[in-house]
């Protein structure tokens, strides 16, 4: 095998987003599209990697900083996607071995066609390989034309005859070119048509006139060559990639009962026998472990779920851990840096945020419970409040095991219940209240006798 090289394409102006933001970082299934297509690049193990940036080059380099093995060339100004090409010469010139050119908005191209477009194109020995599928409403693509069945040039949608225009074979975008004859070759183009750019796709027709061998190469599922222009691609690409998410998981043994209305991100986890219901959203690094069950309208963001968790409807949860047998909701906000061990209990209207939940502790209604260490076996009363915030700082609340909080209590940090305490409902705590005592804030109460009467009266 010759070296290989991969040039991204992702300088355009993107004019059909309509958006202040570089195309190629609008999110597909809750990744930057061009994430997908440098994947899909490093899965070849090429020699080097290189995006070709231009409009919003600063927005775009800042938005793949995670991705130091990138090469960057900038290309100004945006003359086409043959010029594009051309300013990879300083990089690549001396190179041996081919290019691998891909487009930054052409996300959902398997590895497996990309390995075979290369293989072939090494078999085949021609100069350059480009890959093509028939789709059903080819308009804005370039159209294959071939003579006696073998490609002889590709023209643009502007540019292309009524004729033409009726062709469903259609270029992806998407080439293997050998290094040697290709820099003299682009530096040949010309901008005789309808936008006045150096196309890329000219390429094929010089080559033919210089007797150079070109190859199209025939995907089958067109699916993959979908090139992503506006917002309605956007979301249809969306919508493809999570739908094969969904039937993977199904596959591997999890229930979802609606996947039009389950969203769940490319790199999330799931184990067998859990059931996920309508309207769920899972994303980022989220791993869900196995028979959990997830009720609707859920949304969890880069945490992790033991077995046999349940979330009743409408959590949110982020940024935490959950361990086997916790019991999540109704509507119970779970912030980052929280940890509930094996079966906690959370109910309706509570809000966590890093704090840590010991084994089998419950809080089961409408509490706050922020920078907190609670032990195990704890019950944690209605309406309880942890006052982490003195309006300068955070402090911690520590409750060890098996402490019983009163409803409608306020825990003022820094502040630590021993073990085994009780604090009567309504308590304030402003001080430490030591193992196995009782904490009661609130003063003696007193009953007025026959005080309503006397109000009645007085009116
Ligand atoms: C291009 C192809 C078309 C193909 C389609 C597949 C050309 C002339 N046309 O059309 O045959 O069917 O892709 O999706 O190549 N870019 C630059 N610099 C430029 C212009 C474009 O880097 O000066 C980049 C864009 O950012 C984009 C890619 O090249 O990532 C393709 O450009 P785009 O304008 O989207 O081309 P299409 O009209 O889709
Ligand atoms: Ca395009």
């Amino acid at each position: 095998m010759s070296d290989l090289h991969v040039v991204i394409l992702a300088a355009g102006k993107g004019t059909r987003m309509k958006s202040a933001r570089p195309k190629v970082l609008h999110h597909v299934a809750g990744r930057p599209m061009i994430d997908y297509v440098i994947r899909g690049a490093q899965s070849l193990s090429p020699k080097t990697v290189t995006v070709v940036v231009g409009h919003m080059k600063e927005l775009l380099r800042q938005g793949l900083h995670e991705h130091p093995e990138l090469s960057f060339v900038a290309q100004e100004p945006q003359l086409g996607t043959g010029h594009a090409l051309l300013q990879t010469a300083g990089l690549l010139e001396q190179q041996t071995g081919v290019v691998l050119l891909l487009s930054g908005d052409v996300p959902l191209l398997r590895r497996h066609t990309l390995a075979e477009l290369v293989r072939a194109h090494e078999q085949s020995g021609a100069a350059a390989s480009v890959l093509t599928a028939l789709v059903g409403q080819p308009y804005g693509y370039g159209r294959v034309v071939r003579v006696k069945g073998t490609i002889s040039r590709i023209v643009e949608e502007r540019d292309a005859s009524p004729a033409q225009r009726t062709i469903k074979e259609i270029n992806s975008g998407v080439y293997v070119f050998s290094l040697a004859p290709l820099f003299d070759a682009l530096r040949g183009l010309a901008t005789k048509n309808a936008q006045g750019e150096y196309y890329l796709t000219d390429l094929i027709s010089t080559y033919r006139r210089r007797k150079l061998g070109v190859e199209a190469v025939f995907l089958e599922d067109s699916n993959e060559i979908r090139g992503i222009n506006g917002r309605s691609e956007l979301a249809e690409a969306s919508r493809i990639v999570r739908q094969k998410k969904n039937e993977e998981l199904m596959a591997a043994g999890v229930t979802i009962e609606d996947p039009a209305t389950t969203y769940i991100d490319a790199d999330v986890v799931v184990g067998a026998d859990t059931v996920i219901h309508p309207g769920v959203h899972l994303e980022g690094r989220t791993q869900i472990g196995r028979a959990c069950e997830i009720h609707a309208g859920v949304r969890i963001i880069n945490s992790v779920l033991d077995d046999r968790v349940t979330v009743q409807n409408f959590c949110v949860i982020a940024g935490s851990r959950l361990g086997a047998g916790a019991t999540v909701g109704p509507f119970v906000h779970i912030r980052p840096e929280t940890e509930l061990r094996e079966s906690v209990h959370i109910g309706n209207f509570v809000e966590l945020k890093k704090s840590v939940i010991g084994k089998g502790s419950k809080a089961g209604h409408l509490s706050y419970l922020g920078d907190a260490v609670i032990g195990e076996g704890v019950n944690v009363g209605a309406g309880t409040i942890t006052c982490n915030y003195d309006g300068g700082r955070k402090s911690q609340t520590i409750i060890e095991d098996g402490v019983f909080v009163g409803s409608d209590s306020q825990l003022v940090a820094p502040v630590t219940i021993g073990k085994g305490a009780y604090i009567g409902s309504g308590t304030t705590v402003r001080e430490n209240v030591p193992a196995g005592s009782l904490a009661v804030s609130a003063g003696k109460q007193r009953n007025i006798d026959g005080w309503v009467d006397k109000k009645k009266v007085k009116k």
